[in-house]
């Protein structure tokens, strides 16, 4: 597969990337083999008694979707990219399959004992408006005691940090014979309160190369915690690890949150409960 050609010039929207666009090259890069994401957010299902039926917000490839289906409950994976929910359908079935945007989505008749929003979907939500959309959103979907469970990047990791930022990060992988090479720098837009990155694609076959630019919300802790409060949500569990992207990584028997007790790491970990 060659790098698409970008005719919009840089892309700054939720979902407008190259993983996003090409779902088979997404699980090639970033590889989940032991299905940890899925199995971390089933077990803070079962921990906390969740019932069964759930939805996986921004479910991507479907592959976490699709796990929690074979732990027998009945999902309902959401995306907004036409691409992964295609893919979801052909390679992860189990599911129910349907486009939704996760700042505001609808339901209908359906209801769920759960939502599920992993690996920084939330953050697509960048304003706070965008955020009362997907918590008011969640209140209506959920049953009441109704759980909600998320992943993601934690905000208050680059206060003070750099590490993380302006320096830009290569990574080269093989897919279905060609060469990827991905230069990715992230940046902090302090009064946006966002994390923006800027990705540059080569491929091996002399395609040009392909700028893409993206963001994720800088959340943090106390503000999480207000906001759930809030929209009627009591926090059961915030911390930093161990989780499914975290080193070390969380493994089954971990308790959440017992490791560190702490929310200072590059990822956080949410459990809420509708009240
Ligand atoms: C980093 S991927 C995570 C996918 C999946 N949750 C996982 O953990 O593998 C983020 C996903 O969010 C989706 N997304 C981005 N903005 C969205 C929005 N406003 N509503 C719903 N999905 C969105 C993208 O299409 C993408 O599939």
């Amino acid at each position: 597969m060659s790098a698409p050609t970008d005719p919009g010039g840089e892309q700054q929207e939720h979902g407008a990337n190259l993983l996003t666009e090409h779902p088979a090259l997404y699980e090639a890069r970033f590889p989940d083999p032991e299905r940890l994401a899925g199995r971390w957010a089933e077990d803070c299902l079962r921990r906390h008694a969740a019932g069964h039926r759930v939805l996986d917000i921004g479910c991507g490839t479907g592959r976490d979707a699709a796990h929690l289906s074979r732990a027998g409950r009945e999902v309902i994976g959401a995306d907004l990219s036409e691409a992964m929910l295609d893919h979801a359908r052909e390679h992860h079935p189990g599911p129910t399959y349907t486009r939704a945007d996760l700042r505001g989505f609808d339901l209908g008749r359906r209801v769920c004992d759960a939502v599920v929003c992993l690996d920084s979907a939330l953050l697509y939500c960048h304003t706070n408006s965008q955020l009362d959309g997907f918590l008011a959103s969640c209140r209506a979907a959920l049953t009441p005691g109704g759980l909600l469970v998320c992943e993601m990047r934690n905000g208050a990791y680059f206060l003070g940090r750099t590490d993380l930022l302006d320096t830009p990060t290569v990574n080269t992988w093989t897919y279905d014979g060609s060469s990827y090479r991905s230069t990715t720098t992230l940046t902090v837009d302090r009064a946006a309160q966002l994390l923006r990155r800027t990705r540059i694609w080569e491929t091996g076959d002399g395609s040009a190369p392909l700028r893409q630019h993206s963001a994720w919300r800088l959340l943090f802790p106390q503000e999480i915690g207000h906001l759930l409060a809030a929209h009627g949500f009591d926090v059961l569990a915030l911390y930093d690890g161990p989780g499914p992207r975290t080193e070390p990584a969380w493994r089954e028997g971990d308790v959440p949150g017992v490791a560190s007790g702490t929310a200072d790491g590059d990822r956080l970990h949410l459990v809420a409960r509708l009240r």
